[in-house]
């Protein structure tokens, strides 16, 4: 049995207070809570969101971590010291870096294998373009990027990954629950070639692009989904919360 697990990606919204006003709005409505819950929030407000989150249900996560353990690194965050404030999950890969920051699978992979090595949880974001769904490349887009970013992982359940199409983050254009269901199934085959399928039962992968209060259930419901890797609606206490509660 796969845990879902629900977890927010705040990007670059919410400064420190402003991040521990939204998580102590959050925490009640989700104590009881039965999935895996985490945000993963900006950089700086760690410290004090992570300090907000003890006691609570709700798992602390950071939305990129460098390879390198130290060193000549201007402007990045290791493993190590996202360690230290107590994170435990970190987003790899997102789109948003891919497409703004020159992210590759190469670095994904660095990223990832570093991730785990310290023992933090990473969630590999994987997703097409537009057009490459409209040109029928969807599954050989996936599939690079699984075979790239995943090389040399030892204990593939120990990721989760996250499906992102681009075209369904942050558009309110989400896929189909069927469309996604598929496309997940698509990516654990391939997780399953690539390692064993035994292992690809055993990982967790989120659906993520435009997830909200009101779709939540649906794509839920479906077999393949694991969970949600949530943007916008993750910024509004009672949405996530609902989103969380998915199956209530
Ligand atoms: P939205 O939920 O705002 O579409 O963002 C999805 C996402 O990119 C989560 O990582």
């Amino acid at each position: 049995m796969r845990k879902t697990i629900i977890a927010g990606n705040w990007k670059m919204n919410n400064t420190a207070s402003q991040g521990v006003a939204l998580v102590k709005a959050i925490a009640p409505l989700v104590e009881d809570a039965e999935c895996d819950v985490v945000v993963c929030v900006p950089a700086i407000d760690i410290p004090a969101v992570g300090e907000a989150l003890k006691g609570t249900k709700i798992a602390l996560g950071a939305q990129n971590v460098h390879f390198a353990e130290k060193g000549a690194y201007t402007g990045e965050i290791s493993a190590s010291m996202l360690k230290e404030y107590g994170v435990q999950y970190v987003i790899i890969g997102h789109s948003e870096r891919r497409q703004y920051f020159g992210e590759t699978d190469e670095t994904v992979n660095k990223r990832t294998l570093a991730a785990l090595a310290a023992g933090l949880t990473p969630i590999v974001c994987i997703g097409e373009s537009l057009e490459e769904r409209e040109t029928g490349k969807t599954e050989s887009v996936l599939a690079k990027q699984i075979e790239e970013g995943f090389k040399g992982i030892e204990d593939i359940k120990k990721i989760v990954v996250a499906y992102e199409p681009i075209w369904a983050i942050g558009t309110g254009r989400t896929a189909t629950a069927e469309q996604a269901n598929e496309t997940i199934g698509f990516i654990r085959r391939k997780i399953g070639e690539m390692f064993c399928p035994k292992c690809a039962e055993n990982v967790r992968i989120q659906y993520g692009g435009s997830m909200n209060a009101g779709n939540c259930k649906e794509l839920m419901a479906m077999p393949e989904i694991d969970g949600g890797l949530i943007g916008g609606a993750s910024l509004k206490a009672p949405d996530f919360a609902a989103i969380v509660h998915y199956n209530k």
